[in-house]
């Protein structure tokens, strides 16, 4: 989303109840966000607001810059969350990154430091290296990419897993069969069915809508419950898409 849709889709969101709201300096959405925020008039304070380095602000200067950067585009103080985007391993950099934001942390620019697109080998490096276990893993999860087992590894180390592109329309998600099926019978969206799926394994679901109906129909799944069948049903659909991830794509973020 541009600046223009960000700002619509942020104040609606908001005004419909959401409180996380996720973005990302390559976005180049920042200040649609902030707009946003500010024209809901939910307080600031009650909406955990996330936003991403890029890989141009790798680097222990380079943290400092891209947190500065982002904070004066969002109009905020502080970011609730902060990401390293990708983990970049062929710039050799995200360790010095990681540092930097910790020590960011102290000073009240950030809540909470997180990764997304790690490795678990990426993740052993940080925690070896400075000492601080990242709050969050952001990674693309849905049924067709489920992450069993290093989601179990995310949790023994006491790391969220949060699922971008959890819908999995760039797969055709919504249209397996499975989906359509389980949709029909509980009478929910194919998506309510999907984000359901995400909620009930306490996996942190970032869907994006610009349209507020579809917006309010993807928050409502708090009021029912897939029973284990439909759950295993959804499971099968794992392909281990995850496994083909290059760490080092995007670099030029
Ligand atoms: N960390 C990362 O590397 C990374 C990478 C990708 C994304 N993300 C984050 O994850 C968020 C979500 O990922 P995503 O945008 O790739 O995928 P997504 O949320 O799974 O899907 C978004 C698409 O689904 C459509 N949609 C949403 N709700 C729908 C519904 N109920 N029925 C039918 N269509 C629906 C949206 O269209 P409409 O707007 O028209 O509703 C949009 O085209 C992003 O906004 C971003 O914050 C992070």
């Amino acid at each position: 989303m541009d600046d223009e849709e960000s700002a619509q889709a942020v104040r609606s969101a908001l005004e419909g109840g959401y409180r996380l709201v996720d973005t990302a300096s390559s976005y180049e959405n920042e200040r649609g966000v902030g707009r946003g925020l500010l024209d809901s008039g939910v307080d600031r304070a009650a909406v955990f607001l996330t936003t991403k380095l890029r890989g141009a602000d790798h680097g222990y200067q380079g943290a400092r810059r891209g947190l500065t950067a982002s904070l004066d585009r969002l109009g905020v103080d502080y970011v609730d969350l902060l990401l390293i985007h990708w983990p970049l391993p062929s710039l050799g950099l995200f360790v010095e990154t990681f540092r930097s934001m910790v020590e960011m942390t102290a000073e009240g620019l950030i809540r909470a430091v997180g990764v997304s697109n790690f490795t678990l080998a990426h993740i052993d490096t940080l925690i070896d290296r400075v000492g601080v276990v990242p709050a969050v893993n952001q990674l693309e999860i849905s049924p067709l990419m489920a992450r069993g087992a290093e989601r179990a590894s995310l949790a023994r180390l006491g790391i969220l897993a949060e699922a971008w592109s959890p819908l999995g329309s760039r797969h055709g998600l919504p249209d397996e069969r499975v989906v359509r099926t389980v949709s029909a019978t509980r009478e929910r969206t194919p998506a309510q069915i999907i984000l359901r799926w995400h909620v009930q394994q306490g996996i942190a679901a970032v869907p994006r809508s610009k349209d507020p109906q579809r917006q309010a129909a993807n928050l409502s799944v708090f009021d029912f419950t897939l029973t284990d069948g439909e759950m295993d049903a959804l499971g099968a659909l794992d392909r281990g898409y995850a496994d083909t991830v290059d760490a080092d794509q995007h670099v030029e973020y």
